[in-house]
């Protein structure tokens, strides 16, 4: 099948009209806007921070893990993509967004041609909270040396962070996720650009929010294709 073709089935399945991303091929990439994240954790290999984050005991989450999930991808990556923590499934099988929410970031990743393999993907928290509650301030704090390090070795070109938890996070900020969207900030002393969309477990909820998510990921496509190689 055509790539093109192929591409506006993913835009079909995600409810995304085609006419959608014509209106945004014309505007330019918004002011930046700028957050510094300082990393103060010591610095291990990428091997050494998959074992220190196996073995980790910084929180009580450790007590009511399966396993940890560290992240999935490709260590190279242009896109890092950053969501909120596991859920039942993902500590089940120790892998990100592998559930119902997980099949959707493919399809929206597949919608900008992407895939799992060419991006990677991780969350805030490396272990899952119970029942799915919001990760807690002292639990973010505990895993966040973690991602600064996973952030610093990959050095990608744009982080997604989809959905308010991760966004939040990242930008160290309480702002509603429909302030945080629709531009670019950065992390790390202006060297990641980070573009914020919405969660797609709440998609799945108000699917009626995915053409907003289809112009994020163009505003990230954008970023990653004018940013320098
Ligand atoms: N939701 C997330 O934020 N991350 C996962 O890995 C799975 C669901």
């Amino acid at each position: 099948m055509p790539a093109e073709r192929e591409r506006m089935q993913y835009l079909e399945a995600l409810g995304i009209d085609v006419w959608v991303p014509r209106e945004q091929a014309g505007q330019s990439v918004p002011d930046l806007v700028e957050v510094a994240v300082t990393a103060d954790e010591p610095v291990p290999d990428w091997t050494e921070l998959q074992a220190s984050v196996a073995g980790c005991t910084r929180c009580p989450l450790h007590q009511c893990r399966t396993q940890t999930v560290f992240g999935v991808g490709n260590r190279d990556a242009d896109w890092m993509i950053i969501g909120e923590a596991p859920g039942a499934e993902e500590d089940r099988r120790g892998e990100p967004f592998v559930g119902r929410a997980g099949k959707l970031l493919d399809e929206m990743l597949r919608a900008v041609e992407l895939d799992r393999s060419t991006v990677f993907i991780t969350n805030i928290l490396k272990c899952r909270p119970p029942s799915n509650r919001d990760p807690a301030a002292d639990e973010a704090a505990a895993c966040r040396g973690y991602l600064e390090r996973q952030i610093e070795m990959i050095r990608p070109r744009l982080i997604l962070a989809v959905g308010r938890i991760a966004a939040q996070q990242l930008l160290h900020t309480d702002s509603p996720l429909g302030r945080l969207r629709g531009r670019v900030h950065t992390l790390n002393n202006g060297q990641v650009p980070l573009v914020v969309t919405y969660h797609p477990a709440y998609l799945l909820r108000s699917p009626s929010q995915k053409r907003k998510v289809w112009e994020d990921l163009c505003l990230a496509r954008q970023v990653v294709q004018e940013s320098p190689t």
